[in-house]
């Protein structure tokens, strides 16, 4: 017999957080960072941006984690080209570079330009078979020269090199060489004088520039991908292993099903330590069955999404407040866990609603989906600029979907398809740091007024009040003529 839950389920609009005695006196003060959350992976700023076709690729990933949040590459593209978007962000940033490109001294000078066209780099290390350097041939000493001309003819030979011996050199020192001398590259030799690493004055000026981002171990920067769910899914996951994935998402519009389970613990057998996220769910059952599955992370949101219509095609979903809700609860009595809020987060106070309900990171689609990090161009309608979003259960995407999985597309399948979601556009809005920023500041402002010196405080200091519609009105700018 069907029945009717006793309690309301709520959103973001329904409350209001009330405010708690505060002993903040600087914004500043608080921290926003999320602790060792999201399966040992610390964000400075508890973001993730959406694992859509309209919102992350490789420039939104590395965009976010430079910025201390964090991309997740959608799934809706080849395995091949998935793993090189992966690659691209592993390589945007290195402490160290541990592969170095290298040519042989035999080699052309036409070789060594295509080499450095393609992989976007000043100069590169000459090494014989055995690694050992030789020299460093660069743009400039390639510079009037005969492309047939071999490397060893005008490259800077090795008793020319600055170099220092593989450890792991502090930065600072590392500084100081590369002032005292000069210097854009730096090769790092081992004593048989094999070349071992490299770095470059480039990278550690993007290590200074970006204190707050987002990095691995080996100083690189942080990226997410999405997986499915279907038995070849664990293909991708291994290839993206490969390519340094430092989370996997497993993510369904209906994570609480079998399927999903079975994908969590197939990971863990093959990945034991792998990191995983999964969802979506937005109960309390869904979400335990996740964590007892081995997943790490719960994506919570069931139609809560601005281009979702599941609610509407299917009657199912909770209010996405009530789902955070639940999801901690779960969390807490199984004893770990942590959240990832996903959709309907429009504002920065619908992100300090959500982690304040137990959330410890949000994840957001339409709110970057407009900026130039987002793939995709701006389009002008009526003098306005605008990025398009679509959502991933839209017709469209359905449709390209069955073209990545070589689907053979019949007129039948066309009117087989049921959307999920809509396709839209949103304002363009210029580069993703300034929409960190507004958020970064609300959130900022949202501890003060909870009295919390980091997240963790604001959870456990959160009291929500429920407001009529009255109050609601009352929240926004009103009676006064918008500018
Ligand atoms: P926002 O509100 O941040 O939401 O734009 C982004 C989230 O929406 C989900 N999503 C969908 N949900 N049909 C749905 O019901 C869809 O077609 C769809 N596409 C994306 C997803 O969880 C995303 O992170």
């Amino acid at each position: 017999m069907a029945k009717i839950l006793e309690e309301t389920a709520l959103t973001f609009d329904d409350v209001l957080l009330v405010p708690q005695y505060s002993e903040i006196s600087s914004r500043y003060g608080p921290d926003l960072s999320t602790g060792t959350c999201l399966g040992g992976i610390s964000l400075s700023v508890p973001v993730l941006s959406a694992n859509m076709d309209t919102v992350t690729e490789w420039e939104m990933a590395e965009a976010m984690a430079r910025l201390g949040g964090l991309g997740i590459i959608h799934r809706f593209m080849s395995i091949e080209e998935q793993v090189r978007q992966v690659e691209k962000v592993k390589r945007a940033d290195n402490t160290v570079i541990r592969q170095p490109i290298v040519i042989s001294p035999q080699a052309s000078v036409g070789e060594a330009r295509d080499l450095m066209e393609s992989y976007g780099v000043g100069g590169i290390m000459v090494t014989d078979e055995d690694l050992r350097l030789l020299g460093v041939l660069t743009k400039r000493d390639a510079l009037f020269r005969p492309d047939e001309m071999q490397v060893r003819g005008c490259m800077t030979p090795r008793e020319d090199l600055v170099v220092m011996m593989e450890s792991d050199i502090p930065i600072e020192e590392a500084k100081q060489v590369f002032m005292e001398n000069r210097l854009e590259k730096l090769p790092l030799i081992n004593e048989q004088g094999k070349l071992v690493g490299l770095v470059t004055a480039k990278d550690i000026v993007k290590q200074e520039k970006y204190p707050d981002a987002t990095r691995d171990e080996h100083g690189n920067l942080v990226v997410g991908a999405a997986v499915g769910t279907r038995p070849e899914d664990i293909e991708r996951c291994e290839a993206l292993q490969a390519a340094g994935v430092d989370i996997y998402v497993v993510d369904i519009a209906h994570g609480h099903s079998k399927h999903t389970l079975d994908m969590i613990k197939r990971i863990r057998q093959v990945h034991p330590q792998a990191k995983i996220v999964a969802g979506n769910v937005a109960t309390y059952a869904g979400t335990l069955d996740l964590l007892e599955a081995g997943a790490d992370v719960i994506k919570v949101g069931v139609g809560s999404g601005s281009i979702c219509i599941t609610r509407i095609v299917t009657g199912f979903g909770v209010p996405q407040l009530s789902a955070i809700m639940e999801s901690a609860r779960a969390c807490q009595d199984f004893g770990a866990g942590e959240i990832i809020a996903d959709g309907g987060i429009r504002r920065a106070g619908d992100m300090v609603k959500a982690l304040a309900a137990g959330a410890h990171a949000v994840m957001v689609g339409s709110m970057v989906s407009g900026t130039d990090e987002a793939p995709g161009f701006p389009i002008t309608k009526e003098g306005k600029k605008y990025k398009a979003i679509r959502g991933m259960a839209s017709f469209t995407a359905n449709i390209e979907r069955k073209s990545v999985d070589k689907y053979p597309l019949a007129e039948e399948t066309f009117d087989r398809i049921v959307p999920e979601g809509v396709e839209a556009i949103v304002p363009y809005r210029g580069s993703v740091r300034e929409i960190l920023y507004q958020m970064v500041g609300g959130l900022r402002s949202g501890l003060s007024y909870a009295g919390a010196h980091n997240l963790e405080e604001l959870r456990q200091n959160a009291a929500f009040v429920r407001i009529t519609s009255a109050g609601r009105v009352e929240s926004g700018a009103h009676d006064v003529e918008l500018r």
